[in-house]
């Protein structure tokens, strides 16, 4: 491996965070309401404008609303759901803290997500509902998975974390399932600090939702009659998200259409890059139907690339090319998963290979075309002997 001694300045993620943003966290601050205001309900409305469609329900993070989902749909001890051992850990602690059982299925070497196939041979009598993961912003195959989940009676819940922007035949995603759920974690496309939102084409269901998000309250402040009074109808969280955040994520919504554009050139011209130094195969879905939201670029190494894997990442680093690895371990090789079922290497080939053997570069909005190319260039100064 040579050691150029080139070095750039080339960070996995960056937020886009200018004077409107803050401008914006200081007029709430320069306010009295603090939680359950106009700010989150603007945002609200505004993030549904944006998909074009549904109702939404801000969270205090992706996870949370996972998990508020799983709630929503009374699933627990004795009941199984179906997850990607590709994904996040959220992805299946929202499941499992219900009390339910994750069914872990593998993924498509060529998109990182799952099946419907292979959904459909995980199911069992105790199925009660389905995760899925549009994996780095990749569309999952929801028209099929959405015409077996129905036939089936099984509820699907999308995990969307990392793919604002991605639609099918132009319908977003978190749209065809029972519910989808967003982050704004700080390297997310968009940011709110910490955050999350919950949508559906349902309006009933995000109005349950709503509740359990703030403890089951079964009214809101405006609601009651008599000043503190309100029942409980259920036992529920608190999973809000704060007027600052949703302030900020107002102005930040305003950016998607320049950070998809700048996403999508600098993942196109990295891809065409490194796919022409050889020994690598890239994550993508080549069907047009199929909006990838480029959240990154998996670049999965290949031959005598894939052991050095680890290696190459720290040599980009010494370099100034950050990287991450989306997702380091199927979920199931995970300690606190593989201590309650146990694992055997090689029971979901795909994605151990993702995980093992695959580096994920960036290509956010704080990135330009040029700096593709000096991923390009430093990726082949650390691979050539
Ligand atoms: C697929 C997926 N789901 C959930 C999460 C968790 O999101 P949050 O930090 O908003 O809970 C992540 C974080 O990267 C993720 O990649």
């Amino acid at each position: 491996m040579s050691t150029a001694k080139t070095t750039y300045d080339i960070p996995f993620g960056r937020p886009w965070i200018e004077d409107a943003d803050r401008a914006a966290v200081m007029r709430v601050l320069e306010g009295h309401i603090l939680t359950h205001g106009p700010e989150c309900k603007g945002f609200e409305d505004e993030f549904v404008g944006m998909m074009g469609g549904g109702h939404a329900a801000s969270t205090s993070s992706c996870m949370a609303s996972l998990h508020l989902a799983w709630m929503d749909l009374g699933v627990g001890p004795g009941d199984e759901v179906i997850v990607p051992a590709m994904t996040h850990a959220a992805t299946v602690h929202a499941v499992a803290l219900t009390g339910a059982t994750p069914i872990f299925v593998d993924c498509l070497p060529g998109s990182g997500n799952m099946h419907v196939d292979a959904i459909k041979a995980a199911v069992t009598p105790k199925t009660k509902g389905i995760g899925i993961v549009h994996y780095v912003g990749i569309p999952c195959d929801m028209p099929a998975i959405m015409a077996f989940a129905d036939a089936a009676g099984l509820p699907v819940v999308e995990d969307c974390a990392i793919a604002i922007g991605s639609r099918i035949d132009g319908t977003h995603v978190g749209l065809f399932g029972h519910v989808g759920c967003f982050s704004f974690y700080p390297v997310k496309h968009i940011t709110t600090c910490e955050g999350g939102m919950i949508v559906s084409k349902n309006a009933d269901t995000v109005a349950r939702i709503a509740k359990f998000r703030a403890f089951s309250v079964d009214r809101t402040h405006s609601e009651r009659k008599v000043p503190g009074i309100y029942d409980v109808a259920d036992i529920g969280m608190n999973y809000r998200m704060s007027e600052m955040q949703g302030a900020l994520g107002r102005v930040q919504i305003t950016k998607i259409p320049e950070i998809l554009k700048r996403r999508k050139a600098n993942f196109e011209a990295l891809k065409a890059g490194l796919e022409g130094l050889g020994r690598i195969r890239v994550i993508d879905d080549p069907d047009p139907r199929f909006v990838n939201t480029h959240y990154c670029l998996v670049a999965v190494l290949e031959g005598d690339l894939a052991p050095k894997r680890d290696d190459i990442i720290m040599a980009l680093q010494a370099m100034g090319v950050g990287t991450s690895v989306y997702y380091p371990h199927p979920v199931a090789r995970l300690t606190a998963y593989k201590k309650r079922y146990g694992y055997v290497d090689g029971t979901f080939p795909n994605a151990e290979t993702i995980a093992d053997e695959a580096i994920a570069l960036p290509v956010g909005p704080h990135l330009n075309t040029k700096d593709m190319a000096d991923i390009v260039r430093a990726f082949k100064a650390v691979t050539t002997d």
